[in-house]
């Protein structure tokens, strides 16, 4: 089984828990959803509060779930969110996705609706820094 064979479960995901993303003051609700090594899927949206740069990405939220479940890699990730262009994950959680997966790992971007772009984190973030690098 191919990872992408997960993908719609992935992006339903992901527009699932858009739903209870925590964004009074953007307005701009966000879902994502990682597959991790075990098969299993964890999700989480954005968290904003009043002191507006201490929120934080949904990307981040999933990733945190991830790790408190035990998961240790990302296989595939899908980004849910409402706008005129794909949203793709900011540069700050392109870096937190790396720390997890491969260079070839499927990023989907998906509407309420349908798959938007496909991209690997090798695309999103070329000649990336990551933690093989400080391995001694
Ligand atoms: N946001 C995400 O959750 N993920 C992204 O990839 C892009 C931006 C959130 C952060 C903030 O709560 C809101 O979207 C507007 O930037």
């Amino acid at each position: 089984m191919t990872v992408d064979n997960r993908r719609e479960e992935l992006l339903a995901a992901a527009r699932a828990v858009r739903e209870r993303a925590h964004a009074p003051y953007s307005r701009f609700a966000v879902g994502a959803a990682v597959l991790d090594e075990q098969g299993r899927i964890h999700a989480g949206c954005n968290v904003e509060n009043a002191a507006y740069p201490q929120g934080w990405c949904a990307e981040a939220s999933a990733l945190a779930v991830m790790v408190a479940a035990g998961g240790k890699r990302v296989l595939a990730v899908a980004v849910c969110g409402v706008a005129d262009d794909p949203v793709t994950p900011c540069g700050g959680c392109r870096q937190k996705l790396r720390e997890f997966a491969a260079d070839d790992c499927p990023i989907w971007i998906t509407d309420l609706i349908q798959l938007r772009a496909r991209h690997t984190l090798g695309e999103l973030l070329p000649c990336s820094f990551g933690p093989e690098y400080l391995k001694p």
